[in-house]
């Protein structure tokens, strides 16, 4: 194949995947080689932009380290990472509905007992979590592990801050035989995702503000059920509905309240697993 134009190339790259042995990868580089030539075709790109986009996802690479996984944090705010959660996680079964990763999340974090405080009680407003993980029908699940992280009230995540410890804020509790959990810790805060990387650059030049509504994470998991990625978000919080990684969804939303005769908040949320099985039958 020689001479090959603006009309036939696309054609010509497709037909070089004749002898790729697996099927879905086939079908997965055929739609990626059509959509990427059909948007250089729809821009009409020019050289300069498409060296600045050589260089953007350059830097991105650079970016990353143990700790820093700047390509998530693209997928993130390009609602990629979304997208991908809604295909997987269709919902409508009674769990808890899922949402994005994100970057900061490290294995590895303590197990610890019920009602450990994962702040050490270090600054923030003190808040009580709580609640069940139940099946879709609201039977208890015991011993399912929530594995949980969130920022200080710096808006840092324990692996961007060298003043806290590796694990503070984050934890892993496991349920007892009525599928009860409790930790104590801060109330979240809203914070900005890191814009000091090329992800910033394009945020800002799309006009666009980094923040993330308060929340905590979780991954909940249990022995013959879906794992759950998912995060409780704080009722009132002003970027609800602006979050920069699309993630909010009303269900997650919970009220941090005073509790009654104590000096903390509380927030109570009962998360719902779907049984492994259900999922792979569909
Ligand atoms: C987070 O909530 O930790 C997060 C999610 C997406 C991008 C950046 C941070
Ligand atoms: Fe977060």
């Amino acid at each position: 194949m020689r001479n090959l134009s603006e009309t036939n190339l696309t054609d010509a790259v497709v037909a070089r995947l004749a002898r790729t042995e697996s099927p879905r990868f086939k079908s997965v580089m055929t739609s990626l080689i059509r959509h990427l030539h059909a948007f250089i075709r729809d821009v009409e790109l020019s050289e300069t932009e498409w060296a600045a986009a050589i260089n953007f996802l350059t830097a991105t690479g650079h970016k990353c380290d143990a700790d820093r996984q700047e390509f998530i944090l693209l997928s993130d705010v390009l609602g990629v990472s979304m997208l991908v959660d809604a295909i997987n996680h269709r919902g409508g079964d009674g769990a808890t509905e899922s949402t994005v990763l994100g970057p900061f999340y490290i294995e590895g974090a303590p197990d610890l007992p019920m009602g450990f405080d994962i702040s050490h009680g270090g600054p923030g407003e003190p808040s009580e979590v709580s609640g069940r993980v139940l099946t879709p029908e609201g039977k208890p699940i015991k011993d399912a592990v929530l594995d949980v992280w969130q920022t200080a009230p710096n808006g840092f995540y324990s692996t961007q801050d060298p003043n806290q410890d590796r694990f503070n804020l984050r934890g892993r509790f496991r349920t007892d035989a009525t599928g009860a959990y409790s930790f104590r810790t801060i109330k979240p805060t809203s914070y900005p995702v890191p814009t000091d990387g090329p992800v910033g650059t394009i945020l800002n030049a799309m006009g666009r503000h980094p923040m993330r509504p308060a929340h905590l994470h979780f991954i909940v998991t249990a022995p013959g059920y879906e794992r759950l990625t998912t995060h409780l978000f704080v009722e009132g919080d002003p970027y609800l509905d602006s979050d920069v990684v699309f993630g909010v969804k009303n269900s997650l939303v919970v009220g941090f309240k005073p509790k009654a005769g104590a000096r903390t908040l509380e927030a109570k949320y009962d998360f719902g697993l779907t049984p492994a099985t259900r999922k792979s039958a569909a």
